[in-house]
């Protein structure tokens, strides 16, 4: 059905509207009989967070926001599959249509707004495969009309603890308004204290689900500093660099440009990937980053580890490149190695960080 999709589909499913697209993706992969992926190089191996992936490219947020297809995705070759935005209430997102490809420029604007099934639906989704194999992480965020935010989050914790590989805690989508302020200052920091309390509450056995944040691309640099530095003395275990855009970057072909939301795919990457080095010179090693934003390539995945990135994660290159996309990131990956007679990852990320953040800023 997905290599139907591939052959034919991808054409047909470039010209329906694109909301329509996603959904018909997402049901194909449900009904596609889902084997195992083929065995990785296993120099793509990699330990991070105390968790084992196969492989270190993952498919990002908001592609199976209800958890329908986690199975098929790691089937797919990804080595760790991110669920959600998942809020605790089902709540239905903003007026269609939100969803807008860039063809000219590979790009994509969405202004979804967190629509979603509600922490109950997905949870007993996630019930169902509990001890499947494979990475499943559970990005989670906060009701529009919500009184507490941060009590969403905790709370989306407790829900999902013990079926969640790991948690994203989503404080980056520009399509939930105020909702980017949780990264400044002192709520962040409020914000920080009670998801990690909730996750040690959950706690089983003494084993702690890592708990990583998602932030914005378009933080201001003095930002950045406030957030590392809170998120190093609460002792997070990882970051997520970054979500999608605001900003519009010079030379935008594609009519869709000027549609309000969140900015995602190639356009993304420049920006993308200054502020994950950025981020990887200010953690200096206190926890490790995952790299969203663009990726499109094996060069441009390895641009993302050489940049500080120990995990990397795409979403809109496979609307317009499809699932083949994997294999060959992951081929060209084990080729760097090869070459560059490297054991592992490991050994190349945040190579280029420094010199990466004395260029200039990108456009
Ligand atoms: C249609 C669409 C929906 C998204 N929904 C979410 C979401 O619910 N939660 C989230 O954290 N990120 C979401 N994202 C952001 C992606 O996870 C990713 O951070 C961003 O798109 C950059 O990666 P890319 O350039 O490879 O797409 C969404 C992106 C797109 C294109």
């Amino acid at each position: 059905m997905i290599g139907l999709l591939d052959a034919l589909g991808l054409p047909l499913l470039g010209l329906m509207e694109a909301e329509n697209a996603h959904a018909l993706a997402i049901k194909a992969l449900t009904l596609m009989p889902h084997g195992s992926a083929a065995a990785d190089d296993p120099r793509l191996r990699a330990k991070v967070f105390g968790l084992d992936f196969p492989n270190p490219v993952g498919m990002a947020a908001g592609f199976d926001k209800h958890g329908e297809v986690p199975d098929a995705l790691i089937a797919l070759g990804f080595g760790f599959v991110e669920v959600g935005t998942v809020t605790p209430r089902p709540q239905s997102g903003n007026p269609r249509p939100r969803l807008f490809r860039l063809p000219l420029d590979q790009g994509i604007i969405n202004r979804l707004g967190f629509n979603s099934e509600g922490g109950a639906a997905v949870r007993a989704r996630l019930a169902a495969r509990a001890g499947a194999p494979g990475i499943v992480g559970v990005n989670v965020g906060a009701n529009k009309e919500s009184q507490d935010r941060i009590a969403d989050y905790a709370g989306l914790i407790e829900t999902f603890a013990g079926l969640a590989s790991y948690f994203t805690v989503n404080i980056s989508s520009p399509n939930t308004p105020g909702l980017r302020d949780l990264q400044q200052g002192a709520l962040f920091d409020e914000l920080l204290a009670r998801v990690l309390e909730a996750r040690e509450r959950t706690s089983r056995q003494g084993r702690r689900t890592p708990l990583l944040i998602k932030i914005a691309p378009d933080l201001r640099l003095r930002e950045l500093d406030d957030v590392v530095g809170a998120a190093r003395r609460r002792g997070v275990d990882g970051m997520i660099v970054g979500n999608t855009t605001v900003a519009r970057p010079p030379g935008l072909r594609s009519a869709a440009a000027r549609e309000a939301g969140g900015l995602s795919g190639r356009p993304l990457f420049a920006l993308a990937t200054r502020m994950l080095a950025e981020a990887y010179v200010r953690v200096e090693g206190a926890f490790p980053l995952v790299g969203t934003g663009g990726i499109d390539s094996g060069a441009t995945a390895l641009a993302k580890i050489r940049a500080g990135a120990s995990l990397v994660q795409l979403y809109s290159s496979l609307v317009f490149c499809g699932r083949a996309l994997v294999g060959e990131i992951k081929a060209a990956l084990a080729a760097a190695l090869a070459a560059g007679r490297h054991a592992s990852l490991g050994e190349i990320v945040g190579a280029d960080a420094a010199a990466l953040t004395g260029e200039p800023w990108p456009p």
